[in-house]
């Protein structure tokens, strides 16, 4: 069990994601209180079966909380998926006296995390995605930035396309989650929202309603997409088939990047200092989310069951801003 003196450690893993900075540094305070040592992993678990360790102090957490990226480095680790490599990662914490450790990641991560928690070391996990597609929690680390930076990035391109009286497809990233495309859709007055959850591949739709919104006058048409597979096609069969002229921009990791908002800065400092706080309650196989106003912990393995899908009303809502 993690107590006061004992050492527990911390690591991002998976896609970085605006926050994570925050969230390491407040690990290490909220620990550095209770009397703790903290050691900081680099590139996630391939780091941890390399002991690629650091020490973390007050001092070298200072001055990151506004910082994009993280400072312990992200990597993936497919060989992380047998239960041998978790069986090593165990044996190495037990070597460096570490009882427990706080993974920033995604779901894949928290498998790593569950997997060595039932091998016997006590893991929290903290929602690391600029996704938010993680079932058991409102917010994820870094979703606010990302969204924030495609949106600014979405405004620019717009200007552009109503100067050239053009038609644009913007791919924003997600992976199988509408999320990032569904916020913009609505923060930048897309003409058309194509999300993975919802996308039915009808492009005589999108062409009949661009025909449409071009007799209404509209000077431009914003396609804000995920998933729908390769835009740079899919805006030339829209240019031959409406004489518009189609451009595609796939805005792509820049949206991974950047200083977090304040949002991100301020969950993922409560969301460090709430896995430091459980680790010491003895808690182990959880991971931390905020759900109708409060944080909260899950089993692993529950929140992994969970599922989540675009909420139905804010997605009427948004078709109904793209008339
Ligand atoms: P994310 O955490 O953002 O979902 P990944 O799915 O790439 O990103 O997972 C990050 C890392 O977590 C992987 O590279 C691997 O080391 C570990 N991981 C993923 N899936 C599993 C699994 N089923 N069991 C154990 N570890 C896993
Ligand atoms: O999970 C974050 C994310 O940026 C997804 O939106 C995207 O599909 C994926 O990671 C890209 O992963 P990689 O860094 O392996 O290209």
């Amino acid at each position: 069990m993690c107590e006061k003196q004992k050492t527990i450690a911390v690591l991002t893993s998976g896609g970085d994601a605006p926050g994570m900075n925050a969230a390491v540094r407040s690990v290490v305070l909220a620990a550095a209180a209770k009397g703790m040592r903290v050691l900081g992993i680099r590139k996630g678990y391939l780091g941890l079966l390399h002991e690629d360790f650091i020490e973390l102090t007050v001092k070298n957490v200072s001055n990151i909380i506004n910082l994009g990226s993280t400072m312990l480095l992200s990597a993936r680790c497919p060989e992380f998926k047998g239960m041998e490599k978790v069986k090593e990662g165990v044996e190495i914490c037990k070597k460096h006296g570490i009882c427990g450790i706080v993974v920033i990641g995604g779901d894949g991560s928290y498998r790593g995390a569950r997997d060595l928690s039932v091998a016997g070391l006590p893991c929290i996990g903290l929602p690391g995605t600029i996704d938010l597609d993680i079932a058991c929690t409102e917010y994820t680390i870094g979703f606010d930035t990302a969204v924030n930076t495609a949106m600014q990035a979405i405004d620019k391109v717009k200007d552009t396309s109503s100067s050239h009286e053009r038609c644009s497809i913007i791919e924003v990233m997600g992976r199988n989650a509408g999320y990032i495309a569904l916020w913009c859709g609505i923060a930048n007055g897309a003409e058309d929202i194509l999300l993975p959850e919802k996308y039915d591949y009808d492009e005589q739709e999108i062409i009949n309603h661009i025909i449409e919104s071009r007799k209404k006058g509209k000077t431009h048409h914003i396609i804000n997409a995920e998933g729908i597979g390769h835009s740079t096609s899919m805006a030339r069969r829209i240019e031959a088939a409406t004489g518009i002229e189609t451009r595609a921009t796939i805005l792509g990791y820049m949206q991974r990047g950047g200083n977090p908002t304040a949002i991100d800065r301020y969950y993922a400092s409560i969301m460090g200092a709430y896995a430091v706080d459980i680790m010491i309650q003895g808690k182990t196989n959880r991971v931390v989310g905020y759900k109708h106003g409060e944080f909260e912990d899950f089993d692993i393995e529950d929140a992994l069951k969970m599922e989540k899908g675009i909420n139905e009303y804010q997605y009427e809502v948004a078709k109904l801003l793209t008339i």
